[in-house]
């Protein structure tokens, strides 16, 4: 398999995964700290609030990147898929809880009548709830106790990222490039994954028929 990039070292691994989490909040506390310092453009609440809603789908849509990324180019970045999941999780969390408390200030009847009258709302809500147990069972202990359910339950992020890249669609009155751009890379994600498997035993086979056992007979012939 081609390798695209230097490998990096093993003792880094952990390390680096780290580092991911670090940067990965770093949005969102820019966000907040452009927020509380009173520098965010326009209405601060809503930009606060799509800052977050953005980096959640861009995170899901990394999360999914992972396997085509091995499939196709030979990056083994298996390592940071968790990483990828759990901050596309918080951010969703904290776009929710923007949502909660700054849009609507916990004003309940308000927010059942938003979620029941607005589809983009109900979509999106639909996404929070079933993102709820992936990050809870996205541990060790979790993956071992469930074994095949695991894998089973966690096909549960091509629904969440499709909801979201339609719930950032409905969101708009006009539907744009950025919105186009989202469902598209979502949409090809997803299309990805029944050609996955068709595609790599394809490629199993046409790299045994062009590399029939040949240092042995070589050897053998020189
Ligand atoms: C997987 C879950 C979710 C994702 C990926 C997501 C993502 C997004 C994105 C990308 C935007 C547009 C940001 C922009 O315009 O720049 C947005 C807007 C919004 N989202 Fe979400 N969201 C999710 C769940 C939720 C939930 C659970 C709620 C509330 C119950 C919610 C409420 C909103 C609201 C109110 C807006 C702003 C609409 C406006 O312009 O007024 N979202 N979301």
């Amino acid at each position: 398999m081609m390798a695209v990039l230097p490998t990096l070292p093993k003792r880094l691994h952990g390390p680096s995964v780290w580092a991911l989490y670090a940067i990965g909040f770093v949005p969102a506390a820019l966000a907040f700290y452009l927020g509380a310092t009173g520098r965010l453009p326009g209405n601060a609440v809503k930009e606060f609030e799509h800052l977050l809603g953005l980096w959640a789908l861009r995170f899901l849509v990394a999360t999914l990147a992972i396997t085509p990324l091995r499939d196709l180019f030979g990056l083994n970045w298996l390592r940071y898929r968790r990483a990828l999941g759990l901050l596309a999780f918080y951010y969703v969390l904290m776009h929710f809880l923007a949502y909660m408390l700054l849009d609507q200030m916990l004003r309940f009847p308000a927010i059942v009548a938003d979620i029941a009258r607005r589809p983009f709302i109900t979509i999106g809500m639909t996404a929070f709830v079933l993102i709820i147990p992936l990050a809870l069972t996205s541990n060790n202990w979790s993956i071992r106790r469930l074994g095949q359910r695991w894998n089973k339950l966690h096909r549960l992020v091509y629904l969440i990222a499709a909801a979201g890249a339609l719930h950032f669609a409905m969101s708009v009155k006009i539907v744009g490039p950025e919105q186009m751009l989202y469902i598209a890379l979502v949409a090809l994600l997803l299309a990805w994954r029944p050609i996955r498997m068709p595609y790599l035993r394809w490629r199993r086979q046409r790299s045994g028929i062009a590399r029939p056992h040949r240092p042995t007979t070589q050897k053998a012939a020189g």
